[in-house]
């Protein structure tokens, strides 16, 4: 196995969080971090990060794959144990798409996008996928994992995706530290999970305000299934409502794009 080329003091310098990331775990080589820190029931700390240099197994939403690059990607998953409740999980899904959305703002100034429901563009292409999953007994969330897949060193890609993929380096035009922007992601992940709880409207707007497709005439792939209309808005709990001629939907899952 090679030595990481990822420096976690070079990562601590940068992290300004009072708990995000403060116990840190990393791991060279795994198959999926989110799949790890669900099941690693000795992790407890809420706003531990559970990190892997190489993931080979990665899970991507509606059961297909991530794939990342040694060296190239962030791929890491932050766990959650407290205030939790069914209702706030789309919140923190938009609030994941906004940290990275700022992060990558703040560092490199390339105009972000977000898609409905946790697509991170550089305009029209993906740079950033997040998978929020959790695990409860009974009605009680017991554990959330927010997963966070950053192509950020990768050269090019091969291969056949749904949305074309884009690197920051390809963006940006130059190899970027990974250690800054996983800092920086991190430190705007505090900042934004507080306004979950506190002031969840302004998460909505900002989400709002990222995502370039509302008013527009959209897709909604779900499975087998095509749904058309106008996406009208996003409801207080995230879902996407969709109008058409028979009036408006709400929208639990899918793909969505521009018809
Ligand atoms: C998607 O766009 O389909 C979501 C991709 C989420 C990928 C991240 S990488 C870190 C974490 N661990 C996983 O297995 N998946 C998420």
């Amino acid at each position: 196995m090679s030595k990481s080329t990822f420096t976690i003091e070079e990562m601590d310098i940068k992290l300004k969080t009072n708990y995000i990331g403060t116990n840190f775990i990393f791991y060279d080589e795994i198959g999926s971090t989110n799949e790890e820190l669900l099941k690693d029931n000795t992790i407890t700390q809420h706003g531990s990060v559970l990190f892997a240099d190489n993931q080979f197994k990665g899970r991507g939403r509606l059961s297909r794959e991530w794939i990342s690059y040694k060296d190239n990607s962030l791929t890491f998953s932050i766990l959650l144990t407290e205030k939790l409740n069914a209702k706030t999980l789309n919140l923190i899904n938009f609030a994941a798409a906004i940290s990275v959305a700022e992060a990558i703002e703040n560092l490199f100034q390339l105009d972000i996008r977000l898609k409905w429901p946790n697509d991170v563009l550089v305009v029209t292409r993906k740079v950033c996928g997040i998978l929020v999953e959790s695990i409860s007994k009974g009605d009680k969330i017991e554990r959330v994992v927010v997963g966070i897949g950053v192509n950020v060193n990768q050269p090019m890609f091969e291969g056949h995706y749904n949305i074309p993929p884009t690197s920051i380096r390809k963006e940006f035009g130059k190899v970027v530290s990974r250690e800054r922007l996983l800092a920086e992601i991190l430190n705007e992940f505090e900042t934004n999970l507080k306004k979950v709880h506190k002031n969840p409207l302004i998460i909505l707007d900002n989400w709002r305000m990222r995502c370039k497709m509302i008013g527009e005439k959209v897709k909604v792939q779900d499975g087998e299934k095509e749904i058309f209309g106008i996406f009208e808005d996003i409801d207080e709990n995230g879902f996407l409502i969709l109008r058409d001629n028979k009036g408006t939907k709400k929208i639990f899952n899918g793909d969505v794009s521009l018809k």
